[in-house]
């Protein structure tokens, strides 16, 4: 499959990396065609791997993995503009943190509306899918990693045939064996404010690798 990635930090890397290994042919896109980490990770992986602007790994990808810094994800979509994320499968994996008063950061929009919902009401043609955006980067894409898989995934949107995609994704290609379908996009207001917890989770465990099982 065609797939986009915008992102060039330890999401987009990590994501981009797994897609290539499975097969899949990915543009990693950036703010400049021409970025440097994109152009290392394109030279790095061996397979079909590629760079262009956030504009151009949108035009590459059926489906296209928004991995910026949340602060930025609108205007990031904005550049790429609403004609080319008509249709599109756009999995928004975001958190809505502000570090403008410093650590630990604070939720810029929660309780009655997420980032999940401003994207997908923002962009009305996309077909937004919110996942992985509760844990860290490595695991994502390597569930396996910890307690051999047996711990909990979630993924919500409004389009069930763009879940369904993506539940693909997750489950044959990354390795994920439990992912709960909350319902529609307005479920991103719950997986975006688990951020607190994670963040002081991280901190007080002092590793990243770590996830939420829901046990019944
Ligand atoms: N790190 C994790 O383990 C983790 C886990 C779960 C969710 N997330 C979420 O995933 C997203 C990506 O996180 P990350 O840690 O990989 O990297 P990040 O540093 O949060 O984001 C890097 C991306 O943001 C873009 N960006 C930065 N400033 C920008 C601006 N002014 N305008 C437009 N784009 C801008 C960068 O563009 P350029 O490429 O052009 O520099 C880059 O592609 C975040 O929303 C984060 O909350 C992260």
């Amino acid at each position: 499959m065609k797939i986009g990635v915008c992102g060039t930090g330890m999401v987009g890397k990590s994501i981009a990396t797994k897609l290539v290994a499975l097969g899949h042919d990915v543009k990693m896109g950036a703010r400049s065609a021409t970025n440097e980490k994109a152009a290392e990770w394109a030279g790095a992986v061996s397979g079909d791997s590629s760079q262009g602007t956030f504009a151009d790994a949108a035009d590459h990808g059926e489906v296209l993995f928004l991995c910026v810094k949340g602060e930025h994800a609108l205007a990031v979509l904005e550049s790429v503009g609403a004609d080319r994320l008509s249709g599109s499968v756009l999995v928004d994996l975001t958190n809505p943190l502000d570090f403008s008063n410093g650590m630990p950061p604070t939720l810029s929009v929660c309780n009655d509306d997420s980032l999940g919902e401003r994207i997908q009401a923002a962009y009305s043609g996309a077909r937004v899918v919110k996942t992985l955006n509760t844990l860290n980067a490595d695991l994502m894409v390597d569930p396996g990693a910890l307690a051999d898989g047996d711990h909990s995934l979630f993924i919500c949107g409004d389009d069930t045939a763009a879940k369904a995609t993506v539940m693909t994704i997750l489950t044959e290609g990354f390795g994920w064996k439990d992912v709960i379908d909350l319902g529609g996009i307005a479920q991103a207001r719950g997986l975006e404010m688990w951020l607190p917890l994670w963040i002081r989770l991280w901190g007080t465990l002092g590793s990243p690798s770590f996830n939420l099982k829901i046990v019944r």
